[in-house]
């Protein structure tokens, strides 16, 4: 189907603008967006505080600048909001790689292992999980779990063996991955680092061993901002998502940071999935109320339990 036509004199910014206030709508923006998207959000954010956002908020519609998974969680948590966004076709590897009948054979095999679902997973996965989390409570829920109990991690072994070695939890891995974060170079990064002997190396847990071990500082989107420009420190080499440094920049001007290579001579440090949307799309998401994110409302309440579990048990964390 081609795409509904854009009157190219308009304003987009201006047009979102307009629009966003007649018709009561909140844009949501996960910091892996394009700048131009960030910066007519009104609330930025990781996976965690995201979901809190889409939970909270009172606009009639919620348009969730994100992927799938994030758009689905604000439907999970506030079905009585429009959800809108821009691409349904901005999925997540993670997610992906986990289809839910899987899910369930494999959770089958260890009936009495307790499955905590990264929040990169599909309502029918988290459905059938009994703890969510994001990596930024990730340590807190494997902590939450009783120490006789086996614990089932999905769907990204990255992160799980992380966990596993922050947590001393040993931990049964479902084998997913990031296309994003699986890209880094091991080699690239030792040179990066033999020329900027002074940078910090500060990676999200979805990195693969070899740039987790060169880390400096390892954490969530939130934790990594809140890093390269609290911290004493003033040059960064960044692994993670390049479009979190639209954030770094914007709060710390005068210091340094250096997108972690990837191994080929591409742009695979941008999500492809979050990069479908764009600006043409949240205009026309926006004018047209579509695409929409609809569930059927017994999965919305199972995938809801443990989604709430997290909630509760993550109260404090940032
Ligand atoms: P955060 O929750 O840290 O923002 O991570 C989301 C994500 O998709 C990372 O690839
Ligand atoms: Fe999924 Fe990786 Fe993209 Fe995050 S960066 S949304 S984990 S594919």
């Amino acid at each position: 189907m081609d795409a509904p036509a854009i009157n190219p004199s308009l304003d987009l910014e201006d047009e979102i603008e307009r629009l966003r206030k007649e018709r009561n709508a909140v844009i949501l923006a996960h910091y892996y967006q394009e700048s131009e998207i960030q910066h007519l959000a009104d609330f930025i954010g990781d996976s965690l505080q995201l979901a809190r956002a889409a939970r909270d908020t009172e606009a009639d519609i919620i348009v969730f600048c994100g992927v799938h998974f994030m758009a689905e969680t604000a439907k999970i948590l506030n079905p009585d909001r429009k959800v809108l966004l821009p691409d349904l076709e901005a999925g997540c590897s993670l997610a992906n790689g986990c289809p839910g009948d899987r899910f369930r054979a494999w959770r089958a095999r260890h009936p009495d292992a307790v499955a905590i679902s990264y929040i990169n997973c599909s309502a029918e996965v988290k459905a059938a999980s009994d703890l969510i989390c994001t990596s930024s409570n990730a340590v807190k829920m494997v902590e939450s779990v009783p120490a006789d109990k086996e614990i089932l991690f999905a769907p990204d072994k990255n992160l799980g063996r992380w966990l596993i070695k922050e947590t001393g939890r040993d931990m049964i891995l479902w084998p997913g991955t990031c296309i994003v974060h699986e890209t880094f170079s091991h080699r690239k990064l030792i040179a990066l680092k033999a020329r900027h002997p002074d940078a910090k190396i500060i990676a999200h847990p979805e990195c693969e061993d070899h740039v987790l071990d060169m880390a400096d500082y390892i954490g969530s989107t939130s934790r990594l901002l809140e890093y390269a420009t609290t911290s004493e420190f003033t040059e960064f080499i960044v692994a993670t998502e390049a479009g979190i440094i639209t954030q770094m920049e914007l709060k710390a001007p005068d210091r340094t940071f250096i997108p972690a290579p990837p191994e080929a001579n591409c742009a695979c440090n941008e999500c492809p999935y979050m990069r479908l949307n764009t600006l043409e799309k949240l205009y026309l998401c926006l004018r047209d109320e579509t695409p929409e994110l609809t569930m059927p409302e017994e999965l919305r309440l199972a995938a809801k339990a443990p989604i709430d579990r997290m909630l509760e048990l993550s109260a404090s964390v940032k």
